[in-house]
């Protein structure tokens, strides 16, 4: 069975209350349980924290494990150089995402630190930005 982690960063266990016109109105737990009825042959856990230290905690603790990992980092995207190194320590293949296309909005989030450490990037396309992630993941 493969076995790929989901892991969300800052202000993602807010999504269904936070700025619905950008994330829209469903939360986060109430998607999962769509994504792993959809592949029921991949062991999907989730992970969620707002804080930086615990993320890569996280990535530490799965990246030699995992078949691959699904990024959302939140702002910490636009910020974390810490990120990147630990995203370029482990061994599992991650893909960037993001429910909103960064790229129209305002131009602080046009930079990613951990585009660069990551497999691809997957934007713009709301929640569903998460399943195309696990469809490129499991493609390699
Ligand atoms: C986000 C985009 C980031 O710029 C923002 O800080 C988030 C969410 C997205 O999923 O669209 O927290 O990663």
């Amino acid at each position: 069975m493969k076995r790929i982690q989901i892991i969300n960063g800052p202000n993602l266990n807010l999504l269904g209350r936070r700025e619905p016109s950008i994330y829209g109105a469903r939360g986060f737990e109430d998607y999962l349980d769509d994504l792993r009825r959809r592949y029921p042959d991949v062991q999907m856990d989730y992970f969620q924290s707002n804080s930086e230290g615990a993320l890569i905690d996280k990535l530490h603790e799965v990246g030699f494990t995992v078949d691959g990992i699904v990024l959302n980092a939140g702002a910490y995207t636009h910020t974390s150089v810490a990120l990147h190194d630990a995203l370029r320590a482990i061994a599992a293949p991650a893909v960037e995402v993001h429910i909103s296309n960064v790229h129209q909005r305002e131009e602080f989030r046009h930079h990613s630190f951990i585009s660069a450490a990551c497999r691809g990037v997957i934007c713009g396309f709301g929640l569903d930005s998460y399943r195309l992630a696990v469809e490129a993941l499991l493609a390699e």
